[in-house]
């Protein structure tokens, strides 16, 4: 089914250059430590060889999938899971006395559900621009959030003279997007994102992947999920018009199985 979202003759943002969204599958599962720890440390497994690195952004309110999607992308493309919230909950691990005050402040921000300040999201992120440069691509989970961490993510693309192929917009009712966030389970060590009901570990609290414990986020309480609800109204919903006016936005119906919209994604990418 066409976009009805994205309009105009050159409608779908990847044909500008590319017809297909290719799906390779890649296999290799990077720690994203670049990413997570900060530039001074390397990732055990830098991308391969890649022949086309993709560079898009996840939007949508908490908890409508985009991590879950992440990950699945990240394994067929290549591309690495840029989270700004995994890099907020790493640093939740750190001694308190090796954070710095804006981290700490950061970390006040988000127990209560809000919004981090643009300022220490922005300088977070310059910090990590290599992982922006990185040619394996990235997948942008949680940044940007607001007009104005747009308007940064933009300049420092422009800089670096990278564009972004698409700009994925995640679409459910409110209901549904509260029983997942209810229901969730995060890995400690790797962050991967399971569910009690829809995605459980093979064995309880023990991810998959790693074998470490799986957690409940803090911020999943029915209290904070309010407020996160309530600054994505606000803050990050006007997102949809910034990328849909720079014909960059793809709507993704999130509802159904992971696999089910991850199929739904890529027929998006590639024109509906
Ligand atoms: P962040 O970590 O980015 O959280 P979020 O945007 O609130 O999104 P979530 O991680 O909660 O949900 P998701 O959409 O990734 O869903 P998931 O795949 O896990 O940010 C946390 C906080 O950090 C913010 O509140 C803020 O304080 C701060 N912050 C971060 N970035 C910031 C920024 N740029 N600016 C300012 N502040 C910032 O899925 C949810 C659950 O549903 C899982 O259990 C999953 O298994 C399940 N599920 C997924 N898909 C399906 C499906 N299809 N069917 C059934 N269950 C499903």
């Amino acid at each position: 089914m066409a976009n009805p979202r994205v309009a105009g003759p050159t409608r779908h943002p990847l044909n500008r250059r590319q017809p297909h969204f290719e799906i390779a599958i890649m296999n290799a599962k990077n720690d994203r430590s670049s990413w997570l720890k900060g530039p001074g440390t390397a990732c055990s497994v830098p991308p391969g060889p890649c022949p086309r690195p993709y560079r898009l952004v996840l939007l949508g309110a908490p908890g409508v999938g985009k991590g879950t999607q992440a990950e699945l992308l990240s394994e067929r493309l290549g591309a690495c899971q840029l989270s700004t919230g995994d890099v907020f909950r790493a640093a939740k691990i750190l001694d308190p006395c090796d954070r710095t005050p804006a981290l700490n402040q950061a970390l006040d921000f988000m127990k209560r559900g809000e919004l981090v300040p643009d300022s220490t999201v922005l300088q977070m992120v310059r910090e990590r621009v290599n992982c922006l440069r990185c040619h394996g691509g990235f997948l942008l989970d949680g940044f940007p959030r607001t007009v104005a961490q747009a308007e940064a993510l933009e300049g420092m693309l422009t800089e670096e003279k990278l564009r972004l192929d698409a700009v994925l917009s995640y679409d459910l009712p409110i209901e549904q997007i509260v029983a997942r966030l209810s229901g969730r389970r995060t890995c400690s060590k790797c962050k991967a994102v399971y569910h009690l009901e829809t995605r459980p570990p093979r064995q309880a609290g023990v991810c998959d992947q790693c074998g470490a414990d799986l957690f409940q986020r803090e911020d999943d309480r029915p209290e904070a999920i309010r407020v996160r609800m309530d600054a994505y109204e606000k803050s990050t919903a006007p997102l949809a018009d910034f990328y849909r006016a720079r014909r960059l936005l793809v709507s993704v119906p999130a509802n159904g199985t992971p696999e089910e919209i991850f199929n739904r994604t890529v027929k998006a990418l590639n024109g509906g």
